[in-house]
């Protein structure tokens, strides 16, 4: 036998015995694939979400992304989860002017809430509308230095060597074996998870739904809020749009007054389609759970809702591209009343049952 074919030889069986090796510690392929396609229930007066072909929504998978949602383990120093600036019982905002990461650098814009986000996403998620799918988004926070400021190599890393991670992503994603875990997977099931988060039983709905009343100065700020029934048109509803309150759509709603549309401090849309007119507009936020979100708008500079009414009622401050609705609000005067009724309508929006829902709460806990 010559030399070099016994040394074939020895390779052969070495490569073998290291891949079974391995094989064997990381192999998952014993445990069970079965998912089992979850049951998201959307209310009738709410559009179809879209859910992307590849990756529909198991109760494996959502479970998977709740945990993932929770775990401060994501974060470098094991500070901060995704749940850190998106609190259930804040709407799933942090309640802060502007959010802050694990190295306590603050950023520029506020939380935004994550109900109903799986309805949303026609517009490009974010302030600014500048990201497409939830699968993208949520690769983000991971690597953002002022959110979770990690790297998904040491995340991945991570998830392999859990004692229950791997084994959730075999039941989620079906993958046979430890090293096939990916970030890509990561973020699908933080998308599930996120599609989940469905608010449509506040009274408003309930209202809708002929199951509740309303009061009588809530039922004027409604008036007030659509311009039904004559009621002096107070022009949220032509952004703020049913069912969500909001809409797929950007706009300056005159919170700062410049003399050229490039000195905002914050260019918002323009800052990601590059044009000048879309400088200082903002995605119309949903105004579900709003009582919970304080502070408001996209740097958080009004602590009240009162404070957001004032600045409306007050026909906000000049810009070029301004929406014409804005100062239009001024020349009907509320009064105190009516600013009061538009605030009474606003708490109508609110939804414990979904802020509480046990589905969507801490599972380490
Ligand atoms: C340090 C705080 C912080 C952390 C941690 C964080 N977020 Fe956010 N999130 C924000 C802020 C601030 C925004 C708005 C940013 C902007 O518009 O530029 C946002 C926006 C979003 C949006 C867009 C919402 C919309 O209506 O368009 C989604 C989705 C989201 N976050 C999901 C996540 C997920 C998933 C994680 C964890 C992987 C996470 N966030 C971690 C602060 C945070
Ligand atoms: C021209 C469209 C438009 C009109 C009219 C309008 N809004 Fe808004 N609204 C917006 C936009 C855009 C934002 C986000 C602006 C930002 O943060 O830069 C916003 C933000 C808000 C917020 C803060 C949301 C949050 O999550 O921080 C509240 C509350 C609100 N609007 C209530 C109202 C009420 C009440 C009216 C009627 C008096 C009204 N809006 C009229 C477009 C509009």
């Amino acid at each position: 036998m010559n030399i070099t074919y016994v040394f074939a030889i020895l390779i052969v069986f070495f490569v073998a015995c290291k891949d079974k090796s391995e094989g064997n510690a990381d192999d998952l392929s014993s445990i069970a694939y079965a998912p089992t396609s979850y049951p998201l229930s959307i209310p009738t007066s709410f559009p179809k979400m879209d859910i992307p072909a590849d990756n529909p929504l198991t109760t494996e998978g959502v479970s998977l992304g709740r945990f993932l949602f929770y775990d401060k383990k994501l974060s470098a120093n094991g500070s901060m989860s995704c749940a850190s600036c998106h609190l259930p019982q804040a709407g799933f905002t942090d309640a802060r002017a502007v959010s802050t990461g694990i190295d306590n650098i603050a950023g520029t814009r506020s939380s935004m809430s994550l109900e109903n986000i799986g309805f949303v996403v026609k517009s490009g998620l974010f302030w600014d509308g500048r990201t497409k799918t939830l699968e993208e988004q949520a690769l983000l926070p991971v690597e953002d230095p002022i959110e979770l400021h990690n790297n998904w190599t040491q995340v991945v890393d991570f998830l392999k060597n859990h004692p229950e991670y791997p084994e959730r992503f075999r039941r989620a994603f079906g993958i046979d074996n430890k090293q096939l875990i990916t970030k890509e997977l990561a973020a699908k099931a933080l998308a599930q998870f996120e599609r989940t988060l469905i608010s449509g039983n506040a009274k408003i709905d309930k209202i809708l739904r002929r199951e509740e009343e309303f009061s009588d100065e809530e039922f004027a700020g409604w008036q007030l809020f659509f311009n039904a029934n004559n009621a002096p048109d107070a022009q949220c509803g032509h952004c703020h749009t049913s069912p969500f309150f909001g809409s797929t759509e950007f706009f300056n709603n005159g919170l700062d007054s410049v003399s050229s549309l490039n000195l905002f401090k914050d260019k918002g849309r323009g800052g990601v389609t590059g044009k000048q007119w879309d400088n200082g507009k903002f995605r119309t936020p949903t105004l579900r759970n709003i009582e919970l979100t304080a502070p408001y708008m996209h740097d958080g500079r009004f602590k009240t809702l009162e404070e957001v009414i004032e600045h409306y009622a007050s026909g906000g401050h000049y810009a070029d591209n301004i929406d014409p609705f804005i100062p239009q609000i001024k020349q009907i005067g509320l009064t105190t009343r009516q600013k009061k009724q538009i605030l009474a309508f606003l708490k109508t929006l609110t939804d414990t049952s979904f802020t509480k829902n046990p589905k969507f709460q801490d599972p380490f806990k």
